[in-house]
């Protein structure tokens, strides 16, 4: 996938660039991206929005990766972003993210979150709770503004990978419920509320999702919400976003669907919906994470000890493993994964991939054919850019990788590798323990 091929030498490459050098260059663990297969899924979603004649957002869920470089990267494309704390939304600021198309997401937003995002004048607020309804209303009031707001939903659609579930009421930490009846009084309890402006609804049927059904079924049920609001209020709201989720390919076997099939369902669904209800086409919002950045992601890995249990299971450990990337620990989440430094061998043997961490789940996958594998070579796990970097953890005080973009021939250094000093920069040890030569 993307620019991603096999050079003369037998090499992985990426970006134009041999994985085998840049693991000597920038040293292993490495998180490298393929610039270019990112941008091209930003066009691809724009683009099915043009042909939509709907307006439009593609906001990037920056949870799945946020570095300054990525939100630039945004920015180059186009893109909203969605920004869930104040940790993403500084980043996004520091990059110079346009405010006006940042949505502020989350279930507990705390009152200086709230305050620096008024203060920085962000587009949205996806509200959701009452709680947050109060105390944004009244934060905004004090300092003399209006904030717009999304409130956020739950129609009692779930969405699995194969399928939707479809309930009265969604048993969630997110949203109104709209089954029993929440999400209605909130919407007009929006409308009363001074300090801000209820500009639409957001609903999120949940990720990895390869069908196109849950998303229609949710958004009509929010269209019902908005024809009940323009009969019980009189008010017109003129957004929806329908959230993201949208699936990509870990393994051989899920079937993901493209950004175009993605946003012409969901653009369908919005147009027959709302004519349906006699209602204007409002300006259709989408937010995927995982489907911009995940499959332009590769982690590089240098094998050092195996363990054979003859009969049973090679092990082979990487100098990595769940600190990097924790999804299989916790989620059983399945990845592939070739040889770099010699991609066009055969695979002569089936082993298993350990991390360093110590204890036993940390297994970043199971019975995966390879070459003979050697210590000192260099393992690529494909599809790591969602949700590896931003999930990434100090645990046995293992340093973070550091991540480079790789485009046309060059790898350019976003994020530094996390030094042994960066590790205990916070660390402080009391006066009273302190011996003489600290
Ligand atoms: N919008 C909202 C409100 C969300 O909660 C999420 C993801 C997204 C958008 C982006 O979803 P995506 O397009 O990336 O599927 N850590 C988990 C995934 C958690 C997703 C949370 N919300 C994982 O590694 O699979």
């Amino acid at each position: 996938h993307g620019t991603s091929r096999i050079n003369e030498k037998g090499h992985l490459e990426i970006g134009g660039c041999d994985t085998v050098e840049l693991a000597k260059q920038f040293g292993t663990p490495l998180y490298v991206y393929d610039e270019t297969l990112i941008r091209n899924i930003c066009r691809a979603y724009k683009q099915a929005f043009e042909e939509s004649g709907l307006r439009y957002q593609v906001g990037y869920a920056s949870k799945a990766f946020c570095t300054l470089a990525m939100c630039r990267l945004a920015v180059e494309e186009g893109l909203s972003l969605d920004v869930v704390s104040v940790g993403e939304l500084h980043t996004a600021v520091q990059a110079g993210f346009p405010v006006e198309r940042i949505h502020f997401h989350g279930n507990n937003k705390t009152p200086d979150e709230i305050k620096y995002a008024l203060e920085v004048g962000i587009g949205e607020f996806v509200v959701d709770n009452f709680y947050e309804l109060e105390l944004l209303g009244a934060m905004a009031s004090e300092a003399g503004k209006t904030a717009t707001i999304l409130l956020r939903v739950t129609p009692g659609i779930e969405a699995h990978t194969h399928e939707y579930i479809s309930t009265g009421q969604e048993d969630s930490k997110f949203g109104f419920d709209v089954g029993s009846g929440q999400a209605q009084e909130a919407i007009l309890s929006a409308l009363e509320t001074k300090g801000v402006r209820l500009a639409g609804l957001h609903s999120h049927i949940g990720s990895q999702i390869f069908e196109t059904e849950g998303f229609a079924a949710a958004i009509g049920r929010v269209a019902d919400l908005y024809e009940w609001t323009a009969q019980k209020a009189g008010v017109t709201l003129t957004k929806i976003n329908v959230g993201g989720g949208f699936g990509i390919r870990y393994k051989d076997e899920d079937t993901p669907l493209t950004p175009q099939e993605y946003v012409r369902a969901i653009a369908d669904a919005v147009k027959s919906e709302f004519a349906l209800r006699g209602l204007e086409f409002p300006e259709v919002i989408i937010e995927p994470g995982r489907s911009i950045v995940g499959a332009a992601g590769t982690t590089l890995y240098t094998v050092g000890s195996t363990k054979t249990i003859p009969g049973v299971r090679k092990y082979v450990a990487v100098n990595g493993g769940m600190t990097d990337n924790p999804r299989p620990a916790l989620y059983q989440a399945e990845y592939e994964a070739i040889l770099a430094n010699r991609a066009s061998d055969p695979a002569v043997e089936t082993v298993s991939i350990a991390g360093k961490c110590c204890e036993s789940g940390d297994m970043l996958i199971w019975d995966i054919e390879l070459p003979e594998v050697k210590a000192g070579d260099i393992l690529a796990v494909s599809c790591t850019g969602a949700y590896n970097y931003s999930m990434a953890s100090n645990y046995n005080r293992i340093g973070r990788p550091a991540v480079v973009f790789v485009k046309d021939g060059k790898a350019d250094l976003v994020v530094k590798r996390e030094s042994l000093q960066d590790l205990i920069q916070y660390d402080l040890i009391p006066e009273r323990m302190k011996v003489g030569s600290l």
